[in-house]
């Protein structure tokens, strides 16, 4: 990078060798001010938009920033950029070089001193077997840029008002990376005090006559359509600062989680101003209808196995309905919603409506649970936790509760089902993220005519599963998020042996530093075994034999849990007589884990409380209320 006199910059990104002739590069760039293209040797002054800049051959191409989304056209050699910083820089954070049809990427990155750098990198790569083996429809993305493996940390803090707050009691935690046990940075703690000032900025935002209650829905809408454009632009950095916190692999957080996270705001964003109510005929002289109210001031308390969809599938139906929310990010992975807290005043929300505050779970997170002014809460993550919100919610003001807990979810495969996808997607099913999904289809009931072979195919497959650096592009499985839940499932491992469960393979740590579990299958387990009953959170596959439909419903139906099944048969009366007779909130015949933001997800029994995503997700955070108005007489 070269600093002009002019205080210029210029960035210079070298294209490689393999590269295609015409390559084009998109430009996204958000910042105020204007932008100013050089063309043909020519200075062409634009304001905003998406521009198309061809240079022929080993030219530069030169832009002062502005608000605008520019494209380029080469045909070979370099592009080298000239940046004017404006006075007001709050919101550049990237800036992404896109080449199309797959042959180049590269980003912006933000360094310490607040230069710039634009890094083109060799894109077009791929993990194959990750992809191969996703389901997610949101994963079939042309090209993955390579990562920045040291993305900056931007923001620790907390956030109120549309502010950033030290904690009330200066304390912080350390945030740390799974792939090697290392602190990446440390975070600002809040607790009951923190909470307090956040559910004071929330209800202040919620006041009659605020802003954000005046605010007309469709503008709701669009605030948190452009939240997603955000998110979008910045969806590389967001990947590696989710990997870097989470474990997971790059490559998923790039082409799964992101864009799911996008997707649900975007539908949520369509829903803003379309949630209505209804004229109802009741009987008698009157005119009687319904409005559908923001519940007021809501908790949410999310967990850390996918924290920017977590994050997303809270904050969408919360938003678009016209509450105000404090949200408690897990401990284990504050950084991506931190980051996400500054593009939601980047993008204009009214300060108040949105207040994230990291910390723990028995201090903050309770405080949000018993607050007197918390409206409701909404919560994602254990079943044990579940049961303390919901006593606090009982023992303080009566908060409305959804919940959205665990599972041990039965994936039942009949002797006609296709081999291969049944491997395969039953792979997907337990050991997507690590294992650690709540859905994550932890009890294989295997037919018995079929057993043998599936359990031998499950173990060869499971055996070429690649575990390692997140970063890696071939990586399909990374660290456990921490060294907890890496205690807690080589604890299980245990407990399967001891059992007399038959260990097929893994089972035990897959690296020497960070909290990586090699994939382990356990085959002849028996329903009443720690491991058939409990959740795993991790790569631990358990198959059991079964021989009749009848029996199969039973056993998959005899848990506490009710979250998730799934059914691989090719008849499809067989497919709908267990479906309908599975005590499950969500079941997939011939498939795993495929997600649509319009279709609803939550659990039976213990496995939680209401819906969320879909059109029933609007509901966990709606009041009706009932008008009726007495008219003179009723003539038709
Ligand atoms: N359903 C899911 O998506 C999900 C997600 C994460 C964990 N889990 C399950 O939970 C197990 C333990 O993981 P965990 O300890 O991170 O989950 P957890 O339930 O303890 O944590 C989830 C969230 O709740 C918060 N929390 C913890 N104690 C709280 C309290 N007393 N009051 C209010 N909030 C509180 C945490 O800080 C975090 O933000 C896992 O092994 C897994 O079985 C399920």
């Amino acid at each position: 990078m070269v600093k002009t006199s002019s205080g210029h910059q210029t960035k210079k990104c070298d294209l490689s060798d393999d590269l295609e002739k015409k390559i084009r590069l998109s430009v996204d760039s958000r910042i105020r001010g204007f932008t100013k293209m050089k063309k043909n040797s020519e200075w062409k002054k634009v304001v905003a938009g998406r521009h198309n800049y061809a240079v022929n051959g080993p030219e530069w191409g030169e832009s002062e920033i502005g608000d605008s989304d520019d494209s380029m056209d080469i045909s070979q050699g370099s592009v080298r950029m000239k940046e004017k910083r404006g006075d007001d820089l709050a919101g550049v954070r990237s800036k992404k070089i896109r080449g199309s049809g797959g042959v180049g990427e590269g980003n912006e990155e933000r360094e310490a001193d607040g230069d710039f750098k634009i890094i083109l990198r060799s894109g077009n790569k791929r993990t194959r077997s990750a992809l191969n083996s996703l389901s997610v429809e949101a994963c079939q993305h042309s090209t993955i840029p390579a990562p920045n493996v040291h993305p900056d940390v931007h923001y620790n803090k907390i956030f109120i008002n549309n502010e950033w707050h030290d904690a009330v009691s200066k304390k912080k935690f350390p945030t740390i990376n799974p792939a090697t046990g290392e602190v990446i940075c440390h975070v600002a703690e809040g607790d009951k005090a923190d909470v307090e000032k956040a559910v004071k900025a929330a209800k202040d935002a919620f006041k009659l006559g605020s802003p954000w209650r005046r605010m007309d829905a469709s503008h709701r809408g669009l605030l948190l359509s452009r939240l997603a454009d955000c998110i979008e632009r910045d969806a590389a950095y967001l990947a590696e600062l989710e990997t870097l916190d989470n474990g997971k692999p790059y490559a998923v957080s790039y082409t799964v989680d992101v864009p799911m996270v996008v997707k649900c705001l975007r539908y949520y964003a369509g829903w803003a101003d379309k949630w209505e109510g209804k004229t109802i005929p009741i009987d008698g002289d009157y005119f009687c209808y319904t409005r559908h109210e923001p519940i007021g001031v809501c908790g949410q308390i999310i967990p850390w196995n996918f924290p920017l969809l977590m994050q997303a599938w809270k904050l969408g139906p919360v938003l678009a309905t016209g509450n105000t929310v404090v949200m408690k990010v897990a401990e284990q992975t504050p950084l991506t919603a931190l980051y996400v807290a500054s593009l939601i005043k980047e993008v204009g929300f009214p300060a108040g409506v949105v207040n994230i505050v990291p910390g723990m779970g028995p201090t903050a997170g309770a405080a949000i649970a018993s607050h007197m002014d918390v409206d409701k809460v909404a919560f994602t993550g254990s079943t044990e936790v579940g049961h303390l919100i919901m006593k606090a919610s009982s023992t303080s003001n009566l908060k409305k509760v959804t919940l959205e807990l665990g599972g041990k979810s039965p994936n039942i495969v009949l002797s006609d089902a296709n081999m291969e996808e049944a491997v395969e997607q039953s792979h997907f099913a337990l050991f997507f993220n690590q294992g650690q999904c709540c859905c994550a289809g932890s009890r294989t009931y295997v037919q018995e005519s079929i057993y043998d072979e599936f359990v031998e195919r499950s173990v060869e497959r499971a055996k070429k599963r690649i575990v390692g650096d997140p970063f890696n592009f071939n990586t399909e499985q990374g660290p456990q998020v921490d060294e907890e839940q890496f205690q807690k499932i080589l604890g299980y491992i245990s407990s399967g042996k001891r059992e007399g469960a038959k260990l097929m393979c893994g089972g035990g740590p897959a690296a020497d530093r960070g909290y990586f579990i090699q994939p382990t299958i356990f085959g002849d387990v028996k329903d009443d075994m720690t491991i058939a009953r409990e959740e795993i959170f991790g790569p631990v596959m358990q198959i059991l034999k079964f021989k009749s439909l009848e029996e199969v419903i039973e056993r998959a139906n005899d848990s506490k849990y009710g979250l998730a099944a799934a059914v691989f048969t090719k008849n499809i009366d067989k497919a709908h007589y267990i479906s309908n007779g599975l005590r499950a909130g969500t079941v997939w015949i011939n498939c795993y884990d495929v997600f649509g933001v319009q279709a609803p997800f939550g659990g039976y029994k213990a496995s939680g409380i209401g819906r969320e995503l879909g059109e029933y997700g609007l509901d966990n955070y709606t009041e009706v209320k009932t008008v009726t108005i007495k008219i003179p007489q009723k003539n038709s």
